[in-house]
């Protein structure tokens, strides 16, 4: 077996991690129980470029019950838990190409290998990609178009993938269908509220040990993961203010009781400074001028161009590096320090954990189903980006429910007809 990981010692630890979230995913769980007996996914091959965390290893585990053969890659640099892998390779057989801590070349030689199925010389081609973040999907289109005629589809896990899917396809760009499973309710809803919100605050504390109570944290973009963040650091006592550049999400933030003000007028008060946008040089170079002394800085978005950090290094007379773990210190020319966190790469992957296995059950359960979905309906799907169908949703919910002992009512005959009626007035 062809793979990458840092040391194969480290699987011990790494099958520990991965039992223990199994614990959180019984809806993971209960697929992998079907896919055993059904195989669904037989001679499939499956690509995914995604986290590798010990949620995503129960993810990789449930595709190959399915019957298909996975191949892992890193979707981050800095995201990998390098045990997670050596146990995907010796207890599991699934090959993975990732190492934490690994430079851009060789990063991209590991998309390569995880692309090309393992498959060293002849290049062997999936029939379903898995992005967190849209690599495996640019690198088909740009460098691999030959490896369209097998693929059936792909899905996107993260909202800045799925951004770049929608340019793609009004661009007529789009050469095979897509699943923006990011979408879907039962992701986004849990996975990046509630999930990047607590991560994120873990990742923080983890790195930095601040007592959150009386700090001011600027939280820029009050999306999905910007309100779950605002909510778990104010439940511990900080004093949030939110930068937005939407009119209707900063209302949002207002009424939910927060600050909101421009970037420019935060930069006096904060203490804290989490990037959550998915856009591009939020915080730079006249940002950083004007900041306290001892500022943190963190992004908690997809990609580390959130924080201008060229702009960052162009401003410093000296950098400090892992003055504590995953904290570096630049010190300014102007004479303050500011303390960058995990490169500002994914702070609450990169400091943390990342998502708790409870929330990734149901992204990866939607993940599972989706290529299941893909390869039932193979031949009907055009290069479009497609939502995760709703019957996959309910039943993830339902499950998901189900598993914590918690049960709801149902229409009565009476409501669902007056539900479906437009004839009932006052
Ligand atoms: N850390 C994680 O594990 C994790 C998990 C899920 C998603 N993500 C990533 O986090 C990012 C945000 O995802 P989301 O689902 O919250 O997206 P979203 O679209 O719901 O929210 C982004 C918000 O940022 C705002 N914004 C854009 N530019 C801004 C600027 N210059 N200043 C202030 N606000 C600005 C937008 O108006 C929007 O309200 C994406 O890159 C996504 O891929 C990270």
């Amino acid at each position: 077996m062809n793979y990458d990981i840092k040391d194969i010692k480290l699987a011990t630890s790494g099958l520990n991690r991965i039992e223990w979230a199994e614990r959180q995913m019984p809806v993971v769980t209960k697929i992998r129980e079907r896919f055993r007996r059904e195989k669904p996914l037989r001679n499939k091959r499956i690509a995914a470029c995604l986290h590798i965390t010990s949620e995503t290893a129960n993810l990789a585990r449930t595709l190959s019950a399915g019957g298909a053969s996975v191949f892992l890659c890193a979707s981050n640099p800095l995201s990998t838990q390098d045990d997670v892998t050596a146990s995907l390779v010796r207890d599991f057989r699934i090959p993975v190409f990732a190492i934490r801590g690994v430079n851009r070349q060789k990063y991209y030689q590991h998309i390569k290998s995880a692309l090309s199925c393992g498959a060293s010389g002849a290049i062997n081609s999936p029939h379903i990609t898995i992005d967190d973040g849209a690599d495996l999907v640019t690198m088909v289109h740009s460098e691999r178009r030959e490896m369209v005629k097998t693929i059936i589809a792909g899905m996107e896990e993260t909202t800045t993938g799925v951004i770049r899917l929608r340019a793609m396809e009004r661009d007529n760009a789009l050469l095979y269908p897509m699943f923006a499973v990011n979408d879907a309710q039962c992701k986004y809803l849990f996975d990046n509220r509630y999930g990047t919100g607590q991560s994120t605050m873990d990742g923080i504390l983890r790195a930095t040990n601040i007592l959150y109570a009386g700090k001011i944290i600027v939280v820029c973009g009050y999306g999905w993961c910007g309100r779950g963040f605002a909510m778990r650091a104010k439940g511990l006592g900080a004093r949030v203010v939110i930068t937005e550049v939407n009119p209707l999400r900063a209302l949002e933030a207002v009424m939910d009781g927060f600050e909101v003000m421009p970037m420019r007028k935060s930069l006096k008060l904060g203490d804290v400074f989490c990037t959550l946008t998915g856009n591009t040089s939020v915080i730079r170079k006249e940002h950083f001028l004007l900041m306290k002394n001892g500022a943190i800085v963190a992004n908690s978005g997809h990609f580390n161009v959130e924080i201008d950090i060229p702009a960052l290094e162009k401003l410093s007379k000296k950098i400090k590096k892992n003055i504590r773990t995953n904290v570096d210190e630049y010190i300014l020319k102007n004479g303050k320090s500011i303390f960058l966190l995990g490169e500002g790469r994914l702070v609450n992957l990169a400091c943390a954990e990342g998502h708790p296995a409870t929330v990734m059950d149901m992204s990866f359960a939607t993940q599972a189903l989706t290529a299941e979905y893909a390869i039932n309906n193979v031949g009907s799907l055009e290069p479009k980006v497609y939502p995760v169908p709703t019957e996959i949703e309910d039943w993830i919910a339902k499950l998901k429910l189900a598993t914590m002992g918690i049960k709801i009512d149902t229409l009565t005959e009476k409501q669902q007809k007056y539900l479906s009626s437009w004839c009932e007035g006052t």
